[in-house]
């Protein structure tokens, strides 16, 4: 006789799970979005990335700069989960922890952390030092310098990756014995002698195994949990890091990070089957901005860039780097946008265009002599494109008050027809200043 198994998937009404996107560079106002739609979700995960991501959310008179904690976890009644896609450095993990806990957030219950995270040890910091310096060919990838590329290659290569779950046992000192071995010998010829003095087993050993300590009451299959929390239809909201653009697969390779921040890497870092994910948010910033090396099509080096930069605030949330800036680029947005399934947008930061006369947007790229709306798959290709604006009068009013799309300056609701032309997708959602209620709805 055949078996029948019930598809959970089916009556699939009952699925939620909702991802927030960044489609640019990073910095896009993730923190903000994911803060505000926690309330409406039960659960909100950070499934890629490490401590390179710096989420702003500001609640109230309080400010909050989330790294590895979700910005969900400032909303009662949520429960936050880092899964087995996101690199944990444990050092910066609890003092943020330690840091919202001051604050009186509550870290508890509400917290899970996947046992199956690679850990980052004091050498992917150093290796992410020494290497990003290195390609030698006068730009470098300009990393956030915590250890994100070299803890990923480890977890790829396999050899000397140690995740969460290997600091609860025994032979961890073992493990790190072997491994401080292998990235001494590795080390040896391009490092000084008193970096290599800090590899030293038997602290690190001893250190790791106390943040393990701290860390185990959280730590936990987040795979099965968040399988089961999808059966059972509760509601998810996903929160990317890093921005599309820097996707390890259909970023700017190799100025990009090393997990995949686009909507492609939902599936792989949470765990979620794609076909349970039935809605991605595309976040844009109402302009571009890039922190690190590596092309920059609409790249304003000169006074807009500087008012931009002036007026948005525009410096770094983990390193402080002054982000170079630049106008909106429809072509790089179109094509995040289809790559990562995105449904609808939400335009932020729009009140930074304010008082500027004219606002550019780059429809096409030209390259060889042709125009094109792709993007192109090579760096050296996307250095040599020459952006093809298309210029829409700009604003005066302060818009920081709005309350109601219609109550926009008629420039502004122009400026965003045109990026739902050009991208292709609905604007949903608008952003005027950085706190909650400077939001804009439908
Ligand atoms: P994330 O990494 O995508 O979460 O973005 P960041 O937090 O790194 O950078 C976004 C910055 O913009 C933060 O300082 C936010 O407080 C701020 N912000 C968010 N939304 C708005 C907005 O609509 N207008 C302005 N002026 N600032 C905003
Ligand atoms: P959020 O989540 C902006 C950039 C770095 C560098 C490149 C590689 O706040 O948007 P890495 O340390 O990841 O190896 O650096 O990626 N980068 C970000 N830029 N926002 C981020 O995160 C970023 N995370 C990494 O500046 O160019
Ligand atoms: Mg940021």
């Amino acid at each position: 006789m055949r078996r029948i198994f019930r598809d959970p998937l089916m009556g699939c009404s009952r699925v939620s799970t909702t991802c927030v996107i960044g489609l640019q560079w990073g910095d896009e106002a993730k923190g903000k979005l994911v803060h505000l739609l926690a309330e409406q979700h039960e659960i909100v995960v950070r499934y890629q990335g490490g401590a390179n991501a710096g989420h702003t959310v500001v609640s109230g008179t309080e400010t909050y700069k989330l790294s590895l904690v979700p910005s969900g976890i400032l909303v009662p009644n949520v429960r936050c989960v880092i899964t087995g896609g996101v690199v944990l450095h444990p050092p910066a993990l609890l003092a943020e922890m330690d840091g919202l806990t001051a604050r009186g957030v509550q870290i508890g219950e509400n917290f899970m952390i996947s046992d199956r995270a690679h850990v980052i040890f004091p050498w992917h910091l150093l290796e992410d030092r020494l290497l990003d310096s290195e390609r030698g060919n006068g730009e470098s990838i300009g990393t956030t310098q915590r250890g994100i590329g070299p803890c990923y290659r480890d977890k790829v290569g396999r050899n000397h990756a140690i995740r969460l779950g290997d600091l609860f046992r025994d032979n961890f000192p073992e493990q790190v014995e072997r491994t401080v071995a292998a990235k001494r010998a590795a080390l040896s010829g391009i490092c000084s002698g008193e970096d290599l003095a800090t590899l030293d087993v038997a602290n690190i050993a001893r250190d790791y195994q106390e943040l393990g300590a701290r860390l185990r009451p959280f730590a936990g299959d987040t795979t099965s949990y968040l399988l089961d929390a999808t059966e059972s239809g509760k509601r998810i909201l996903c929160e990317g890091a890093q921005g599309a653009l820097l996707d390890i697969d259909h970023g700017t390779f190799p100025y990009v990070t090393s997990s995949n921040s686009s909507g492609v890497g939902i599936s792989n870092g949470s765990g979620i089957p794609g076909r349970w994910i039935n809605k991605v948010l595309g976040v844009v910033k109402a302009y571009s901005t890039r922190v690190g090396g590596g092309p920059f099509p609409t790249e304003q080096d000169n006074d807009i860039g500087q008012q931009l930069r002036d007026r948005g605030n525009e410096y770094g949330t983990v390193t402080r780097r002054p982000r170079r800036c630049g106008w909106l680029d429809a072509v790089a947005i179109r094509y995040t946008a289809r790559l990562s399934g995105v449904n609808s947008l939400a335009v932020m930061l729009l009140d930074v265009l304010s008082g500027l006369p004219e606002l550019n947007i780059c429809t096409s790229y030209e390259l060889n002599g042709e125009r094109t709306r792709n993007f192109p798959s090579q760096v050296e290709d996307l250095r040599r494109v020459t952006p093809v604006y298309e210029t829409l009068p700009g604003w005066e009013e302060d818009i920081s008050g709005v309350k109601a799309r219609s109550s926009l300056p008629k420039n502004a609701l122009a400026y965003l027809a045109r990026i739902e032309e050009l991208v292709g997708r609905p604007v949903e959602i608008i952003s005027v200043g950085p706190e909650r209620n400077q939001t804009i709805h439908g």
